[in-house]
């Protein structure tokens, strides 16, 4: 692990705040800049935090601006409006978003050009996208947070379904980080063992409770945005997790937000394929071996994104 290691934050929001904390209580980061335009709130959000500082190690937390941000390694944006309830998808935020991704982006090309950026922002995809065209930097070092919480929330529910460690569930689901997201059963496996058509640890084959398992991790942002009125525990650590595999240069395969330039015929347009990581963004990426219907469901993806992104000024 590089010595200094520096994260930025753009966005102070609940989503901004759980990335500082997952980033700021594992050590991840030994520094966090807090970069918002209400100041007095990033302020307050470093001062909350670097009050834990004495039980959780050596790790600076301040509210900074773009000017701080020329020795940072990682910047995570995270800025912009989140779905205000169950009945708003993630695609309907972009013209929202959007319209403040210009002046970051370009912020960030002027004060902080040597950083990689994670977009978190939704649609993170789409403005992923919009990132990369925005950006003079390369493509491989512009991350979109993508499917890897919506993978996330589906190895814990397989791991409670079959009582195991979710760590132990090999489970993809790739595409859009939204309502088209596929669901990569072919490849599922526990122990090497098939997830398909097989008695898993006692469990007999079950299609239909498979099913309503990957519905649940589809739907676990509208369900959780009718109780609390936002999501932003998870995001927070699948940010933190994303900074860690870059800082750590650990080349780790996770579904991520990357530009598709020709896997499954699928070009000019971001979603969430496995890929690896490191110190210089993205090293790899990964074309698993899908079924037909997989295949075609990574291009539904595509073209609903694509569609979105048509008629944008970028
Ligand atoms: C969610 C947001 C981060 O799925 O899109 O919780």
């Amino acid at each position: 692990m590089i010595q200094k290691r520096s994260v930025a934050i753009v966005g102070t929001g609940n989503v901004g705040v759980a990335a500082a904390y997952a980033l700021f209580n594992q050590r991840i980061a030994s520094e966090i800049i807090l970069v918002d335009l209400n100041k007095e709130r990033a302020e307050g959000e470093a001062m909350d935090l670097m009050h834990g500082q004495l039980l959780v190690g050596n790790v600076k937390v301040r509210a900074g601006g773009y000017e701080d941000l020329k020795e940072t390694q990682v910047v995570v944006v995270t800025a912009g409006v989140g779905q205000k309830s169950p009945d708003e998808s993630r695609l309907e935020l972009l013209n929202r978003n959007a319209e403040v991704f210009d002046s970051i982006i370009s912020d960030l090309d002027k004060y902080a050009p040597q950083a990689i950026l994670i977009i978190a922002t939704n649609p993170v995809d789409i403005l992923t996208y919009v990132s990369q065209k925005i950006s003079s930097r390369a493509p491989k070092r512009i991350i979109g947070t993508g499917t890897l919480l919506d993978t996330a929330r589906f190895r814990s529910l397989l791991g409670r379904y079959y009582d195991v460690d979710p760590r132990s569930v090999h489970a993809y689901i790739l595409g859009e980080h939204g309502d088209s997201e596929v669901p990569i059963w072919s490849q599922a496996n526990i122990g090497g063992k098939p997830i398909l058509k097989n008695t898993l640890l006692g469990k007999p084959y079950d299609k239909d409770a498979l099913n309503r398992i990957f519905e649940e991790s589809k739907n676990a942002a509208y369900e959780i945005i009718k109780r609390k009125g936002f999501t932003n525990s998870a995001i927070g650590v699948v940010i933190a997790r994303i900074v860690e595999g870059i800082l750590k240069d650990e080349k780790s395969v996770i579904p991520i937000t990357v530009y598709c330039d020709g896997q499954y015929d699928i070009e000019d347009v971001c979603m969430s394929l496995p890929a690896s990581l490191g110190i210089e963004g993205i090293k790899h990426i990964m074309s698993p071996d899908l079924n037909t219907k997989e295949i075609k469901g990574l291009k539904k993806s595509a073209a609903i994104l694509q569609q979105r992104l048509k008629g944008m000024d970028i």
